[in-house]
């Protein structure tokens, strides 16, 4: 799914005309690594907001996209309408509209300055969204058929955390996808949703093939990758010349209706060596390596398959 390029070319424009982005490019990353989970703002101002919207929101696009791809594929449901729960500057909004095709879509956001540039980006791509300003402290009065909300969580602190998810999960009424950084701390996070919600009576749609506990134990985690196109901006700000970066994210899609698991997940890249692959699954017995050789006739499907895919 390619991030949409009228956003790329405003973004481009708005750059054009505004100094110091590198290095609030670089303070952005600095502070989503060292302040993550602390509660506070990571992104303060305007110059903040445009260096987002130029190096993250391509790749929470395409980690919105890819989640809901996979979730999409085991939740049979309509989706009829959308709220997007810390919607930034509206990534994972676009990403439900292309993805469900719903038309109804609200972003929920405290920052009025993220609010401003996500509602110029999201008119510019054709999309229609009802904007709202609103820090979910203070409660959550919307609800729609799927609540998405993407890398909002880790902004949180552990407490507020807690009650942001039942908030989340009293608001959707058929399915709630959380979106995380592919890290041991954002898996963590996932981890404690998925806890939650399955006590809450939630059904798991995607990812995992395990409807009970998790089986990844303490310093194993499971995550899945998105690959972004670059624009020159992105390489301009971040350096580099690869034409492409592998966004690693984490995510869980939790149902109203029960929802038929997966078969089982591969966790890390395929083992390869000749004439037999070894993947690591997570199935509905818990975690196994599995050698596939070259006269099972699942061999070509291994040789193809990879991280985060089902087997
Ligand atoms: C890292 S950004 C992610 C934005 C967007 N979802 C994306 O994936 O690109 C997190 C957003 O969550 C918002 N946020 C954090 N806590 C919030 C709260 N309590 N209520 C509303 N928005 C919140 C922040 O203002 C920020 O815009």
């Amino acid at each position: 799914m390619e991030f949409p390029y009228e956003i790329r070319e405003y973004v481009e424009e708005l750059a054009a005309k505004q100094d110091g982005l590198q290095k609030a490019a670089e303070r952005l990353s600095e502070r989503y690594r060292a302040e993550s989970g602390s509660g506070s703002p990571l992104v303060n101002g305007s110059r903040d907001i445009l260096a987002y919207a130029a190096v993250r929101m391509p790749a929470t696009f395409g980690a919105a996209a890819k989640a809901l791809e996979l979730t999409l594929k085991h939740f049979g449901g309509e989706i009829g309408s959308v709220l997007d729960v810390g919607a930034g500057t509206g990534a994972a909004s676009l990403a439900a509209q292309f993805m469900t095709g719903c038309g109804d879509i609200t972003c929920l956001e405290r920052e009025q300055g993220m609010i401003d540039l996500g509602r110029e980006l999201s008119r510019r791509c054709g999309a229609d969204f009802r904007w709202i300003k609103r820090d979910i402290s203070s409660g959550l009065e919307r609800r729609a058929d799927m609540v998405i909300s993407a890398y909002c969580l880790n902004e949180m602190t552990a407490d507020r955390r807690r009650l942001a998810l039942e908030q989340l999960w009293s608001a959707a009424d058929k399915l709630l996808v959380l979106i995380e950084p592919g890290t041991p701390e954002g898996f963590s996070q996932i981890k404690q949703a998925r806890e939650l919600l399955t006590g809450l009576g939630g059904s798991i749609a995607a990812p995992c093939p395990n409807i009970g506990e998790c089986p990844l134990t303490e310093g194993d985690w499971c995550h899945f990758t998105a690959r972004i196109a670059r624009g020159r901006l992105h390489k301009r700000l971040k350096g580099g010349d690869a034409p492409y970066e592998d966004e690693k994210f984490g995510f869980i899609a939790v149902s109203r209706k029960p929802c038929e698991p997966c078969a089982a997940r591969i966790l890390r890249h395929p083992r390869i060596e000749a004439g037999r692959i070894t993947l690591r699954l997570c199935t509905a017995q818990g975690v196994e390596e599995r050698t596939v050789t070259r006269k099972d006739p699942r061999f070509k499907a291994a040789r193809k398959s990879g991280s985060g895919e089902v087997f």
